[in-house]
């Protein structure tokens, strides 16, 4: 099985790219886990869209995306919501390809403090890949807040709990992606 995990997140220490580097290390034997990051896609623009197509940066993705058996996405959350260089790859990637629909897709978030843990944005995110036609995962759910606390400074995960419950949802997910009928 070979998954392709996508961060949200540009920034080098990013726990939301740490919680994707975690998963990877956790594959069991048999399943692969690939990890992207969106740098190098432009704001979304129609006009460059009837003049060029998508960009180079789009189009590969979007071919490593059509071969995944299975997306995960670590979706940050920005003033309550989808960071934008998130939802802005998503509608470049959304045009004019079927790569999404029907795809199993995972999404798992890190935030700061107390709070929800990207709880918000993970939901408004869900709302997109509806419009993607991905088939997401209903739960298990993954929101890790205090990420100031277990992760360290270049987002690697140290926290041994939150790394047990990463490894059950990975379970969960890598079923969900072998229940495809
Ligand atoms: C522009 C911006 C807006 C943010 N808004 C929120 C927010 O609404 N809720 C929240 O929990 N954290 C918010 N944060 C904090 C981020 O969740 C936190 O910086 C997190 O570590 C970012 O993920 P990363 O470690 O993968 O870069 C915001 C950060 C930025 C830069």
């Amino acid at each position: 099985m070979q998954l392709l995990a996508i961060s949200g997140a540009l920034r080098k220490g990013s726990t939301n790219t740490g919680l994707l580097r975690a998963l990877k290390e956790m594959a069991p034997e048999g399943v692969t886990i690939d990890i992207a990051t969106l740098h190098g896609i432009p704001l979304y623009d129609g006009d460059e869209e009837e003049a060029h197509g998508k960009p180079e940066a789009v189009k590969a993705l979007d071919a490593r995306i059509a071969k995944a058996d299975g997306l995960i996405f670590a979706c940050p959350e920005y003033n309550f919501s989808v960071p934008g260089v998130l939802k802005n790859a998503t509608d470049w990637l959304s045009r004019r390809s079927t790569s999404f629909k029907w795809k199993r897709t995972g999404i798992v978030g890190a935030g700061a403090g107390f709070f929800h843990g990207t709880g918000r944005s993970q939901y408004h995110f869900r709302q997109n890949l509806q419009a993607l036609q991905c088939i997401v995962m209903p739960r298990p759910e993954i929101f890790v807040n205090h990420n100031e606390e277990k992760f360290d400074k270049d987002g690697n995960l140290t926290d041994p709990t939150t790394r047990k419950f990463l490894g059950e949802w990975l379970t969960a997910f890598i079923e969900w992606v072998e229940k495809k009928p």
